[in-house]
């Protein structure tokens, strides 16, 4: 196994010892051309800019790392005699938007309201075209608010991350304008299980966009307000919870329905809320 990671927000001490590591940018020719040479059965593409924020301040830092280098691999893996099923991270939480009544399902209609979840619904575009015109194996897997040990407070599921410091801090949790908006947690060890059997299950023809695209994810809402006291009863430490306006452009409802990931992928998430909380909790806590 090859980890492929520039550390921009990543790090070198998450790397398994079994893996080889390449400190590479996935824009770099040098990337490409470990793509094309590796002989590698499946590509797993989980390296992205991916703070949304970040995507809204600078859409073209965001379509560099997200298309460019995305497309810099698909077209090493076109290239490759011996080609890689592409495994692609996409998003859930962040293509369908408010267009769609959740739980969404994967056919309906995408309106991303931010760069990030354009970048990702354009990468879905052209796996479609490669798939359609090159013949390369390609699958989305739209996640949904991704949560867990080692995650990072700016990524879609950045609240539990910081709502855990806060704890850690006996510190108040501040939640945005009623706390009734709504996210699909789901737990990393789940979202790894799906890439495991995206890698090999036996997938549909592609004719049209969504036909690789599975979304990964719960299908259960659960509502700030709903999390912070699950994740102080997970925690076994009470703090006060503070109201602060609502933010502007916040999405408010948000979950995504799964039973394609269980007919093609033969998935189901396994860790409920409070456990994955819990464990989640207990690794920001560790020394
Ligand atoms: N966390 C979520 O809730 C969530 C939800 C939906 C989709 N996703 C997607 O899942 C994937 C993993 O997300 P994450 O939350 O673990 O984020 P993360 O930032 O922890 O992981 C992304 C990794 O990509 C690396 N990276 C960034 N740009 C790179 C480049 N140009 N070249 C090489 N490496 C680069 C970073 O160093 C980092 O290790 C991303 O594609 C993200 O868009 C995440």
């Amino acid at each position: 196994m090859v980890i492929v990671d520039d550390l921009s927000t990543g790090r070198r001490a998450n790397v398994p010892s079994a893996a080889r590591f390449q400190h590479l940018d996935i824009r770099s020719p040098e990337a490409a051309v470990l793509v094309r040479e590796g002989r590698f059965d499946s590509m797993f593409m989980l390296a992205a800019q991916m703070d949304v924020r970040l995507s809204v301040a600078d859409p073209v830092a965001d379509a560099s790392r997200n298309i460019i280098g995305t497309l810099n691999l698909l077209e090493a893996a076109r290239h490759a005699p011996h080609r890689p099923r592409v495994i692609f991270s996409s998003t859930g939480g962040a293509i369908y938007g408010d267009a769609s009544t959740p739980p969404s399902p994967e056919e309906s209609t995408k309106d991303p309201e931010s760069p990030y979840g354009i970048s990702k619904l354009s990468v879905e575009y052209y796996l479609a075209y490669y798939a359609r015109t090159h013949g390369l194996d390609t699958v989305s897997l739209r996640y949904a608010n991704v949560y867990g040990p080692r995650q990072d407070p700016h990524g879609e599921a950045g609240v539990v991350a910081i709502f855990c410091q806060r704890l850690l801090d006996s510190r108040a949790l501040t939640v945005f304008g009623n706390g009734q908006q709504t996210r699909d947690y789901t737990f990393v060890t789940d979202v790894a299980a799906a890439n495991v059997l995206a890698s090999t299950a036996k997938l549909p023809g592609v004719k049209r966009l969504d036909d690789r695209a599975i979304n990964i994810g719960t299908g259960i809402a659960t509502s700030v307000l709903n999390l912070a006291e699950s994740l102080q009863r997970a925690a076994k430490v009470n703090v006060p919870i503070e109201f602060a306006p609502k933010r502007d452009g916040e999405q408010q409802h948000s979950s995504i329905k799964n039973e394609k990931a269980a007919k093609i992928l033969g998935w189901k998430p396994n860790v409920k809320l409070e456990q994955g909380l819990s464990e989640t909790y207990n690794w920001f806590k560790k020394p």
